[in-house]
């Protein structure tokens, strides 16, 4: 049978999968019961699998040819909101807990790609490797998990994310950077406590934090090429103890986005040095941090190319839609720093039906009409990828 036609075949097994896990979100790390049901699902079909990393599950099919080993991904868990689209009726049974970015999604197509990869086996080249990812929403999953020795032989990797800005059927598969670098900054504005009233016996750490501010934007603004882009927010400010005591401290978090490894060092050095020398211009001092959490996902050409080819052979050239690049951050981008592979968005917005929530909100849903291409994909990568390498 061709692929689409089984993964139509399994659109009652993908749906329900998707339903019971959407029912019974989990947080990073605590993805216990979802664990369980991937672990159950693999043996039922006869694939062997490892817990691995706590929570995820890494599982092998191997081809009766050598060949290279491509990898599949899977992000598994949920996010701490309350959901709010309770007519569904498989409305999250957790409160304070939902999949509202879709990684329900992911693990029901993978399993369901799963079943079409292990009916294929004989066919495949080299092995397919099923990997299903903790904690991709505090960006903790893939970095834990791409260094596994499991892992070190993978040649290429996929990974295929559900998109409501995306209509259903249509594909968004482009080389180059797709989601940005997403790394979180620190900064404690050092001043000198006086009494409100007498500001020049102290160093007003809230009026020196302002001047950071401004000048971090001009980094952005100034510093930066105009054509590669960066964002630099701060989110959080806090400090004073009351309305007539000159501030002491003044401490603000933030984060920065960028699509380019070269943007990104240089931002980071830019930002230290202008906060720094803001501060020292109002006489504060400034300890600031950087810490990176997750690289650019930048899909890589032949990999690309080989997915595009998948899809086109599946849905027709009419399903290749174009998605600008988005400032959102990935966890996949740890395994593409090390595998050459591709970061697929599935289109899966129904406006007919209502399903046009963004990603990360309480009414999240999506139209599950896009699982059957999203299975089908996956299937398809799994026998495909390998091919051209050898
Ligand atoms: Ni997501």
């Amino acid at each position: 049978m061709a692929v689409l036609d089984e993964a139509k075949a399994l659109r009652d097994y993908v749906t329900g999968l998707r339903r019971d896990l959407h029912r019974h979100p989990e947080l990073g790390w605590q993805e216990t019961r979802t664990q369980g049901i991937i672990c159950q699902q693999l043996g039922a079909m006869g694939i062997p699998y490892e817990k691995v990393c706590g929570t995820g599950v890494i599982a092998t099919l191997r081809g009766a040819q050598d060949g290279p080993a491509v990898g599949l991904r899977a992000d598994m868990d949920a996010l701490p909101i309350t959901e709010q689209g309770t007519d569904s009726g498989y409305c999250s049974e957790t409160p304070g807990v939902m999949h509202a970015c879709g990684h329900d999604c992911h693990v029901a197509m993978l399993l369901g790609a799963a079943r079409i990869l292990k009916a294929h086996e004989n066919e495949l080249r080299g092995t397919v490797t099923l990997i299903f990812q903790p904690a991709e929403e505090v960006i903790e999953g893939a970095h834990a998990m791409c260094g596994l020795p499991q892992l070190a032989g993978l040649s290429r990797i996929f990974a295929a994310h559900v998109w409501i800005d995306l209509p259903t059927g249509a594909f968004s598969i482009e080389e180059g950077p797709r989601m940005a670098s997403a790394d979180n900054i620190e900064l404690r504005v050092a001043g000198k406590s006086a009494h409100g009233a007498s500001p020049h016996k102290g160093t007003d750490a809230i009026v020196a934090a302002c001047g950071v501010v401004g000048a971090l934007q001009t980094v952005v603004s100034r510093l930066n090429d105009p054509l590669e882009p960066v964002v630099v927010t701060i989110g959080t400010i806090e400090g004073g103890a009351s309305s007539n005591i000159i501030a002491d401290e003044v401490r603000m978090t933030g984060t920065v986005r960028s699509f380019s490894p070269a943007v990104r060092d240089r931002t980071e050095r830019l930002l230290e040095q202008v906060a720094g020398t803001a501060a020292q211009a109002y006489g504060a001092g400034c300890k600031f941090t950087y810490r990176r959490c997750t690289p650019a996902t930048i899909n890589e050409p032949a990999a690309t190319a080989v997915a595009r080819r998948a899809a086109v052979g599946l849905f027709g050239e009419g399903a290749l839609s174009h998605l600008e690049k988005t400032t959102g951050g990935e966890d996949f981008a740890w395994f593409l720093e090390r595998i050459p592979g591709c970061y697929v968005f599935v289109g899966a917005r129904n406006e007919q039906t209502g399903k046009c929530w963004p990603h990360h909100h309480g009414c999240f849903d999506i139209d599950e009409e896009a699982l059957t291409g999203g299975t089908a994909l996956l299937a398809q990568l799994g026998i495909d990828a390998g091919k051209d390498m050898e």
